[in-house]
């Protein structure tokens, strides 16, 4: 491992945007740790923008003279649009800030210097950062609402299909199908409103902070603000380049997606298996085993499943970096964008994922029918016999006694003699068949909520509406 410290004279020559202070210069060691170019370079595009308004603001404050600030605009087009053809960075590139001011330099010469007047990366990555974030939250929203509607066509094809609902993963109550499905709708729902809520904070405007104590030219803030789409103007400079508070909020969504996504991928797998066999996979995505001939696998319901660990494993990371931080930027934040990007670039590949999966599955209705066993209904048998006059806890028990029997004798509860539903309580009468029905015990639970066909309809009804606006795009620039 001897060449792993090699002499600081090597990169010497690379731009920097420090060194004046320095004598040898960093160590080729201390630059492979130090350099974030291979995660944060795709902040390109954003980094462009707000250097774009910083060269306006720099001329509104008389920093900049109009034809410095328009060559420095042209010199940004001309960086962008190298970058937008496949321009890559080079090693040496410390970070996108660095290599947008190298070639900004190719660009356009000495007057790329002025451009970091009055500025800091540590306000300047804060923006790009949020930038990205501002539109990363509106990508992350339609991919979540292409799985809610994924839901609700599949909810809308079975919606009078029956099936069991499950508690402790016991055969609970009968529910419709159209049901289930919709339980997995509105979670997503709140991760999209606190996507929202996320995006809300990421939109507060750093840049004019400089490196911790403000910027010291009368630049307007305002003006940056206006022109770059933020929502507010953060209101201490200290704070401003320290807020990662926007971070951890996608990093607690992304979380939450991640455990509802986790969820219906275990319900699908399950209900896929042949002991269910509720769902038959379709072939776009599953896979075969390379020994068992039969085999077709949920790998993407599998790997939604697990992708959950990895949000989780990026939260924890970035909560636990805050938590030791003295006030302001400190270099430990630059990891922020590594859990950021992970996230949000894994949510984009499964959240498709599991719409395209959920889209192809075939629900099958005869075998959900048939795990409808009697027991199901005791319920139901106990609120008949409500019905008929009896407090709960007595039909409770007289129900017990039939299950019970049902148990021992293998008999079916709607195939015991009547005169086992007599004995167990008086009020059994001969109507006591419409309880043991699922059709009647689902028709029963029109409260709002409920499984009931008018209810689930209403849902469904409402869960369209809630699709029913297309996503406004914050800000017509989406690159990545
Ligand atoms: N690459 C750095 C980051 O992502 C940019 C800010 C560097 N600031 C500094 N004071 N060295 O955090």
């Amino acid at each position: 491992m001897s060449d792993v410290i090699t002499p600081a004279v090597e990169v010497k020559k690379s731009h920097k945007l420090w060194g004046g202070r320095f004598g040898t210069g960093p160590t080729a060691a201390f630059d492979a740790l130090n350099n974030s170019i291979g995660i944060d370079f795709r902040l390109w595009p954003y980094d462009i923008r707000l250097s774009k308004a910083w060269a306006v603001a720099l001329w509104g404050a008389n920093v900049l003279t109009l034809d410095e600030s328009k060559e420095l605009e042209r010199g940004l087009d001309a960086v962008a649009a190298r970058l937008d053809a496949g321009e890559q960075p080079q090693a040496s590139d410390e970070d996108v800030h660095t290599l947008i001011d190298r070639l900004l330099h190719e660009e356009i010469g000495d007057v790329a210097s002025k451009l970091h007047t009055g500025r800091s990366r540590n306000d300047q990555v804060a923006t790009a950062t949020r930038l990205w974030t501002m539109d990363a939250t509106q990508r992350l929203d339609s991919a979540v609402r292409m799985l809610q509607q994924s839901l609700l066509d599949q909810a809308t094809t079975v919606e009078t299909a029956l099936m069991p609902s499950y508690t402790h993963l016991q055969r609970a109550i009968p529910v419709s199908a159209a049901h289930w499905l919709l339980s997995h709708f509105w979670p997503l729902e709140r991760d999209r409103a606190r996507l929202k809520a996320a995006q809300r904070s990421a939109a507060v405007l750093p840049l004019g902070s400089g490196a911790v104590a403000g910027c010291a030219y009368p630049i307007s803030r305002v003006l940056l603000q206006g022109t770059l789409g933020f929502d507010a103007i953060s209101p201490n400079s200290i704070d401003a380049v320290s807020d990662r508070d926007f971070i951890a909020e996608v990093l607690f969504t992304s979380t939450m997606i991640g455990v509802h996504l986790s969820r219906l991928a275990e319900d699908l797998i399950i209900y896929g298996s042949s002991e269910f066999g509720f769902v038959q996979f379709g072939e776009g995505y599953t896979s075969g085993s390379s020994m068992m001939p039969q085999k077709r696998n949920p790998d993407a319901l599998e790997l939604a499943r697990g992708s959950a660990a990895r949000m989780l494993g990026n939260l924890t990371s970035l909560l636990a970096t805050l938590k030791g931080l003295p006030s302001s930027y400190n270099k430990d934040l630059q990891d922020d964008k590594r859990t950021l990007f992970d996230a949000t670039d894994t949510l984009l590949l499964v959240l498709p994922a599991v719409a395209g999966a959920l889209a192809e599955c075939t629900f099958r209705r005869d075998r959900m029918q048939s795990a409808l066993s009697s027991t199901m209904m005791a319920t139901d048998l106990a609120d008949y016999l409500v019905r008929k006059g009896a407090t709960f806890r007595e039909a409770h028990g007289a129900v017990g006694k039939l299950v019970r029997e049902s148990e021992s004798t293998g008999v079916e509860m709607q195939s015991l003699p009547f005169a086992s539903f007599t004995a167990a309580h008086r009020l059994f009468a001969a109507d006591v068949s419409d309880a043991l029905s699922p059709a009647q015990s689902v028709a029963h639970r029109e409260v709002e909520g409920g499984t009931g066909p008018v209810a689930v309809r209403a849902q469904i009804e409402a869960a369209r509406v809630v699709l029913l606006p297309p996503p406004t795009p914050r800000s017509s620039n989406a690159a990545v």
